[in-house]
């Protein structure tokens, strides 16, 4: 009989070893290494694809179409490329609490309602089938199609696939499903690969449309991440703002569809809602005489999002300013705090500064600059800029504007909300003015806003 190996493996980036190891020499995480059995067959070794396969030219490989589920909420298709394919494996990722459950139950009883699928089984290892229940009641799912499983055990989830045949299937979540083939603890990454796995063959070969929810750790990835996104075909994450209401369905892989599109839903007393008009759900209206805030827009995918920049600059009498930003990255702040200082010639090093994103949206690239730049001059100038201008530009470290992409979507999306003035660069100006119906200004530097906003 052939020995049992132990091996140690790197629950966060899969790197193995013979040794137990304090730091993973691969990704540099400390304490990551787990003991598990060497498998008999190492996993690389198995395949999906039966029978003999060989080359073909493109025009004699019959095209298949891939019939889609509707879930009827506008967003959730939409993220998924138009609707569901049938047949595949979705991974839907997320924080603990953010509302994983609550959505991928929604998408069940719309699928129900609509007659998509005739039934549907819900495995939960996480909650028990009363608090399941009880939750189902409270988003108004009645259908007795729905089957609800409390199990942990990937082998009586399989038995009862046989027994219940449903069309669609939902593992909630992959980190407590355990397959009784490994002896390693549920959630460690060999669990998790195998399960996978298994899921992904018996989902092929029953024609089962199955989603998955993974837990992601604090450090914001799924746990074994590049196992779990190679094996399936989407990748959809589930983010937002715990204490805010807005949630964001992100999709990051979708092997049936386009990438980077997103979803905006709103969680309230009954499950969660699709926002009806996006791109302007961050603004609110009401404060328009005050300084310290202007508008710019970002983009999402393809979609694109009006959001507001609030500044507030306050002197400070007792030595180094303090700097706090919300949304945004400090790094960012400071540099265009610097920029301001030495071209606009305000000594800002000895005020406070506090900037903002309304809404609790956070932004990572540098579309917003040129708005972070006009929100902190107003607020040091303490005069308000109007409601209807846009600020669309990046700011370089020698105070120049730069254009910034996919400028056309942004323009023709501010037109038809009625915004009157866009202010970006001198190049974007020269490409858009006259055309879309909207204003369009160019500046070459930063510090052209003071006189064009305010003396
Ligand atoms: P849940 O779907 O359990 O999160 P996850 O599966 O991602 O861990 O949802 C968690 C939160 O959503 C929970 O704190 C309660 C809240 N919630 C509502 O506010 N309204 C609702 O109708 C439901 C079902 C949940
Ligand atoms: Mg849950």
């Amino acid at each position: 009989m052939a020995k049992i190996k132990s091996v140690y493996t790197c629950q966060t980036c899969s790197y193995t070893s013979p040794k137990w190891l304090g730091r993973c020499p691969d990704c540099q995480t400390w304490n990551s290494f787990e003991e598990g059995v060497q498998e008999a067959k190492p996993l690389a070794t198995k395949s999906i694809s039966s029978g003999q396969s060989s080359p073909k030219t493109i025009s004699s490989i019959n095209i298949e179409k891939f019939p889609r589920f509707h879930t009827g909420t506008k967003e959730f298709d939409r993220v998924m490329g138009g609707g569901i394919t049938r047949g595949s494996l979705t991974l839907i990722g997320g924080e603990p609490g953010i509302g994983k459950s609550t959505i991928l139950m929604e998408v069940c009883g719309k699928l129900l309602e609509n007659n998509q699928v005739k039934k549907i089984l819900y495995v939960s290892g996480e909650e028990s089938e009363s608090q399941i229940a009880q939750r189902s009641k409270r988003l108004g799912i009645t259908s007795e199609s729905f089957y609800i499983f409390h199990e942990t055990r990937w082998e009586r989830v399989l038995e009862s696939l046989k027994e219940i045949k449903p069309e669609f299937l939902v593992i909630d979540s992959i980190q407590t499903t355990v397959s009784g083939q490994l002896d390693s603890p549920a959630g460690t990454l060999s669990q998790i690969r195998e399960v996978t796995y298994e899921l992904m063959n018996q989902a092929k070969s029953l024609g089962l449309t199955c989603f998955v929810i993974g837990h992601v750790t604090k450090e914001g990835s799924i746990a074994g991440p590049k196992i779990l996104e190679h094996m399936v075909d989407t990748v959809v994450y589930f983010e937002g703002d715990q204490h805010g209401q807005y949630r964001i369905l992100r999709s990051i892989k979708n092997r049936f569809g386009n990438t980077n599109e997103i979803g905006i839903f709103e969680m309230g007393e009954s499950g969660l809602r699709e926002v009806e008009n996006p791109s302007q759900y961050f603004l609110d209206q009401s404060l328009t005489e005050s300084f310290g805030r202007s508008l710019s827009c970002i983009m999402e995918g393809s979609r694109v999002l009006f959001v507001e920049i609030q500044a507030l600059v306050v002197e400070n009498k007792f030595g180094t300013g303090r700097r706090v930003s919300q949304g945004l990255d400090n790094n960012r702040v400071a540099l265009l705090v610097a920029v301001i200082d030495k071209y606009v010639g305000i000594p800002l090093s000895y005020n406070d500064i506090y900037v903002n994103i309304v809404g609790g949206l956070k932004i990572q690239g540098r579309e917003a600059d040129l708005s972070v730049v006009a929100s902190l001059l107003s607020s040091y100038y303490s005069k308000p800029i109007p409601q209807d201008f846009l600020f669309l530009g990046e700011v370089g470290l020698t105070g120049e504007v730069r254009s910034i992409p996919m400028m056309e979507s942004r323009i023709k999306e501010a037109a038809q909300m009625n915004y009157k003035k866009i202010i970006t660069s001198v190049r974007a100006a020269k490409e858009y003015k006259g055309k879309m119906g909207i204003e369009v200004v160019g500046i070459a530097k930063a510090s052209d806003l003071k006189s064009l906003l305010f003396f």
